[in-house]
């Protein structure tokens, strides 16, 4: 297994589209796991595809405290949205930085799982924020594309300024 580089807002790399997952095999199975290591390891709940710079339609996650219930979504599409809910987030590609956004509180996710085969979860709470969230990655889109502009640009400046600490040092 190996841990992968996040890309970090505001990375234009994070804006690419990912495109459907049509093979399922080593080679996937394998940035599966390595999502995995990434993601326990930073810690975080939900990692996508895209935040590793691979740009193919594939998210995990796992909102449990003890890492129990590792979730892989291939091709995921909501096909219905109940009710708000209002979360406050983070992502791992914009570190330190949280707010509030309003998702839908239940989503019924149809997806392909590492090894190819379909199913259909129906998600709510944290699970479902997480799931939104991920799958707004694999569309190059993030959390903070929600806040205004203005905190939008206080949040690029902040991140900007910390690449550049951390180049310097
Ligand atoms: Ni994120």
């Amino acid at each position: 297994m190996a841990k992968l580089e996040i890309l970090e807002f505001p990375d234009p790399r994070l804006r690419t589209v990912a495109q459907p997952v049509t093979q399922f095999d080593a080679a996937l199975a394998r940035l599966v796991r390595d999502l995995f290591e990434t993601m326990y390891d930073a810690p975080g709940i939900g990692l996508a595809a895209t935040q590793v710079d691979v740009h193919r339609q594939l998210l995990v996650c796992d909102v449990s405290e003890d890492h129990d219930q590792p979730r892989v979504l291939a091709n995921p599409r909501i096909r219905r949205r109940q009710g708000t809910q209002t979360y406050q987030e983070g992502c791992l590609s914009v570190p330190g930085i949280f707010a509030d956004v309003e998702r839908a509180l239940v989503v019924t996710v149809e997806a392909q799982d590492a090894e190819g085969r379909p199913f259909t979860l129906e998600a709510d709470g944290l699970l479902a924020v997480c799931i939104q969230h991920e799958m707004d990655h694999l569309a190059g889109k993030l959390f903070v594309d929600y806040l205004s502009p203005l905190k939008r640009e206080m949040v690029r400046r902040k991140l900007e300024k910390r690449h550049r600490q951390a180049a310097s040092a």
